[in-house]
């Protein structure tokens, strides 16, 4: 079982795009059983308002036939940094807040998602941006891209 921790600043917008989106790309290549799949913040405000899925990202998901769940923001925890396997920030921002609250990055457990694709960058915030289409290229880009990174540690792990 690999557990994935998708995480954001405000856990309404990108990272549970990412979340459903990764589900999604896991299930359609029939491996949802090796996978654990779940979002966070790193603010906790979103959590005290009991926030769900923001319009803007749920009409996406309705618009791409991507199933989703209702989700309700929370903020990661230090907890989080030992039980998940990876830890997917969205921008450079969420890094720092995300070590900010679990600590140093010893296990090297954290990772941008665009990082695993030929052109790093962060995921602009379409909470800012107004543009959930522009997130939604870019996670479904970096997702898939993750996703090829997995497979190839595991070929490697096999292969040695
Ligand atoms: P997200 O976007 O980090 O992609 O979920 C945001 C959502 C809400 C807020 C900030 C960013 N907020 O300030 O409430």
């Amino acid at each position: 079982m690999i557990r994935v921790l998708f995480v954001c600043l405000g856990n309404i917008c990108r990272s549970p795009m990412a979340q459903f989106v990764f589900k999604q790309i896991v299930s359609e290549y029939g491996m949802s059983d090796n996978f654990e799949i779940d979002s966070a913040a790193t603010e906790s405000y979103n959590e005290m308002c009991h926030a769900g899925i923001y319009y803007g990202t749920r009409n996406l998901l309705n618009a791409k036939r991507i199933p989703f769940e209702e989700h309700y923001s929370r903020q990661i925890r230090k907890c989080d940094y030992e039980y998940y396997d990876y830890i997917i920030a969205m921008d450079n921002s969420n890094i720092r807040d995300i070590e900010s609250i679990v600590g140093q990055d010893t296990k090297h457990k954290i990772f941008r998602l665009l990082d695993f694709t030929e052109q790093p960058r962060n995921i602009k915030d379409p909470w800012y941006t107004g543009n959930f289409e522009e997130a939604y290229q870019d996670i479904a880009e970096g997702c898939q891209a993750f996703l090829g990174f997995l497979n190839n540690s595991v070929t490697k792990n096999i292969r040695v």
